[in-house]
């Protein structure tokens, strides 16, 4: 009972360490996705405007993998958190090939800047 609690209270303060984060900064870290996504193209990966909400998989004319397209995730930044630190440990198969971001604050400050891409 008492986990359930601490639980519920971290996902509570979630949001609030989201509002925190510094976009302006999480630009800095998007240097490291920027080999294989731009904003506005699909290139390796597929392009990240407006990710933030969309359903995983969903951009057109990008061929991904079966196990992101059936993963039945919507990038939400819960989502997104979980993702960035270790994409195949998150979708198993997928071909994002991609070490992860360790750092907590760097991972909100990204989601934070992702956020400001239409
Ligand atoms: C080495 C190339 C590479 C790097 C670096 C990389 N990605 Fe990816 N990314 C991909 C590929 C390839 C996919 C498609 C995965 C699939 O289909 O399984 C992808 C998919 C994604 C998706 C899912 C998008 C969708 O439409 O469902 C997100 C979100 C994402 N990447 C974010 C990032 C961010 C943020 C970074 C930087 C921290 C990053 N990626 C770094 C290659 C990369």
């Amino acid at each position: 009972m008492r986990k359930w609690v601490l639980a519920i209270a971290m996902i509570a303060a979630a949001p609030a360490a989201g509002m925190a984060a510094d976009a302006e900064a999480g630009k800095t870290v998007f240097n490291k996705c920027k080999a294989c996504h731009q904003v506005d193209k699909n290139g390796v990966g597929p392009h990240l405007g407006s990710v933030v909400g969309r359903k995983a998989g969903s951009v057109e004319g990008y061929n991904y993998s079966d196990a992101l397209k059936n993963s039945g995730i919507t990038w939400d930044n819960a989502a997104l958190d979980k993702w960035l630190q270790g994409p195949s440990k998150d979708v198993p198969g997928t071909k994002m090939i991609f070490a992860g971001i360790k750092d907590e604050t760097d991972r909100a400050n990204l989601i934070a800047y992702l956020d400001t891409l239409k």
